[in-house]
């Protein structure tokens, strides 16, 4: 496994539309590896393939359960709403307040190709989300309310980036 670089919030890569993907191979596996490896070296809770340079339709995410690999994931169903605050790995040092759905159905493809559904709720939710917007160059500056100050950030538990 190996670190890889995360590209930030200047770069246009962000904002380009990821491809699908098609083959589920060694090549796919090695990225996954190196994705879930520089994500938890950043503390962050989610990543998309786009943040480090790869324009495929791949994210992987831990927000307290467990390692959660997504290959051209979908979102079929949301329900709800919450506001609160997020991060993004690609937009270090800054923080806003964001409104998602509470609750997020998803489908999306595994390392090998077989298709699964998700639900996901609160943060869980919140991630899903996130990280889908980043496979078609959506950033959650674009969609922030305000901008949060570290002041405000003193008893946050949520606390994240992704
Ligand atoms: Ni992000």
């Amino acid at each position: 496994m190996a670190l890889r670089k995360i590209v930030h919030i200047e770069d246009d890569l962000l904002r380009k539309k990821s491809r699908p993907v098609e083959k589920f191979d060694e090549k796919l596996h090695k990225l996954l590896d190196d994705m879930a490896e520089t994500m938890y070296h950043a503390n962050g809770v989610g990543l998309a393939a786009p943040q480090v340079a790869v324009l495929r339709r791949i994210v992987v995410m831990d927000c307290g359960d467990g390692l959660i690999e997504m290959i051209n994931p979908e979102i079929i169903a949301t329900e709800g709403e919450q506001d609160g605050p997020e991060g993004c790995l690609s937009v270090p040092g800054r923080r806003g307040m964001v409104k998602r759905p509470m609750v997020v159905r998803a489908r999306f493809q595994d390392r090998n190709g077989e298709w699964y559904e998700i639900e996901g709720e609160e943060l869980l939710a919140r991630c899903i989300m996130h990280e889908t917007d980043h496979l078609d160059g959506q950033l959650y500056v674009d969609i922030m309310s305000r901008e949060i100050f570290d002041d405000e950030l003193e008893d946050e538990a949520e606390d994240e980036e992704a």
